[in-house]
């Protein structure tokens, strides 16, 4: 057997461009100043406002971003700016030039994960985005190295932060949505933009990119259902907690049993057997299911400038080491073309008549009464949800599902419906 033998070589750092110096770059930096031994240093920062005051001195920020894509002194960009479309063009020049990037940007990834591995194709460059999904749970590169092989059931779980911390707060303290949401703002957690939280783009980007290492889907995000908690009320938090149940928003990639997979992002029900009973505040919850491998379950925080900062600083060390994501599951044969629909049994509360015969709703039980409020519940298509998304956002009615699940073209039954049983 051999043995290894330690070396005290201190390798020379890594040198890191970094663009951006928001709540994740700020992280990153701060990570790697506390941690030298991690062996990077940040020679260049380029960020957008000249006149934005920030906390190290001013002639360490430039403003032209593009300037670090040229400069040959970098071994390593990492691109952790808010604006989706600048982020793309930015990380689509790097590769172009052959680089090594890490990005946190979830939205930018979802939206031209295709362009990207073509890009990387082409060029040579590698591209990783740990840090885009989850914060600090090691999600990407856990499903898409070490379950490669596997074939994966599903994974879903809690991919926001800021609503899981808002759903939290209204559950514990009986806060108000909107003194909850400025909480989640304020301690970095939440989007510029909260909507992308609240109503559930955010995770949707998050399980878009899943799906494509997941099950080898690459899906366009507008064609993903994606209903949020922007009209949750008290109202609903005490329905679920009468019930013994916690509404979260749950994002799901589930491979179906006849063929073909389905990705969908919705606040459900969820029971206290479940391990994401227990995911509040801004923690995320991954629920992975293998067909060898069985459940598992990662829990971690999912948004906040270190937590972030460190899956920046894992994609980092992988970047050094000349890793790539394999795709797998995007290369195999069994890679799936187009997203299935499914049945989803919900409650809907505050939706007109009208509205409820348009999804459809094949009642399962008598409407419900709170004191405050009326719960309409039965099965719906997801595709009839996706159709009536905007009509429902501007309704404000709240949809929750079950997470009982059924195929839409055959009859349900007790097998079936086990065998669908997400939840
Ligand atoms: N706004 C995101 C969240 C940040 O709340 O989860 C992490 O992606």
């Amino acid at each position: 057997m051999s043995r290894l033998s330690p070396t005290n070589a201190v390798p020379t750092p890594a040198r890191v461009g970094l663009i951006g110096f928001g709540c994740v770059g700020q992280g990153l930096y701060n990570i790697l100043q506390q941690h030298p031994e991690a062996g990077f240093t940040v020679t260049r920062i380029a960020v957008k406002n000249p006149t934005k005051l920030r906390p190290l001195p001013a002639n360490r920020f430039e403003f032209h971003a593009d300037d670090l894509l040229d400069d040959p002194e970098l071994d390593l960009l990492v691109e952790v700016i808010d604006d989706a479309d600048e982020a793309f063009r930015l990380v689509g020049a790097a590769l172009r030039r052959g680089r090594r990037v890490a990005t946190a940007n979830k939205a930018m990834v979802a939206r031209h994960l295709p362009e990207l591995l073509e890009l990387q194709r082409d060029f040579g460059g590698t591209l990783l985005y740990e840090a885009a999904v989850c914060g600090s749970i090691p999600v990407i590169r856990t499903i898409d190295s070490y379950f490669a092989q596997e074939p994966l059931r599903s994974v879903s779980g809690i991919f926001n932060g800021s609503s899981n911390y808002v759903l939290t707060r209204m559950r514990e303290d009986g806060s108000d949505y909107t003194e909850a949401l400025a909480e989640a703002q304020a301690q970095g957690f939440a989007e510029t933009d909260p909507t992308l939280d609240m109503a559930a783009f955010d995770p949707r980007s998050k399980a878009v990119i899943l799906a494509a290492h997941v099950c080898g889907l690459l899906l366009n995000p507008d064609d993903v259902l994606n209903l949020g908690i922007e009209h949750v009320s008290s109202a609903d938090i005490r329905y679920a907690a009468a019930r013994g149940q916690k509404i979260k928003v749950v994002a799901t990639v589930q491979l179906l049993p006849g063929g073909g997979a389905t990705v969908y992002v919705t606040p459900q029900l969820v029971p206290a057997d479940s391990p994401l009973y227990a995911v509040e505040r801004e923690y995320n919850g991954v629920l992975v299911e293998g067909e060898f491998a069985g459940q598992h379950f990662w829990q971690g925080r999912g948004a906040g400038g270190h937590p972030t900062g460190s899956a920046v600083l894992a994609d980092l060390v992988a970047l050094r080491q000349g890793s790539r994501y394999t795709y797998a599951k995007l290369d195999a044969s069994a890679a799936v073309a187009t997203p299935a629909d499914l049945g989803l049994e919900v409650y809907i509360r505050n939706a007109s008549a009208d509205l409820l015969a348009a999804l459809d709703l094949a009642p399962t039980s008598a409407t419900a009464h709170d004191s405050a409020a009326e719960y309409t519940s039965g099965y719906t298509r997801l595709s009839q949800l996706h159709q009536f998304r905007d009509v429902l956002r501007a309704a404000g009615a709240f949809v929750v599902r079950t997470g009982r699940v059924r195929p839409v073209t055959q009859p349900e039954t007790a097998s079936l419906e086990a065998v669908f049983e997400t939840e």
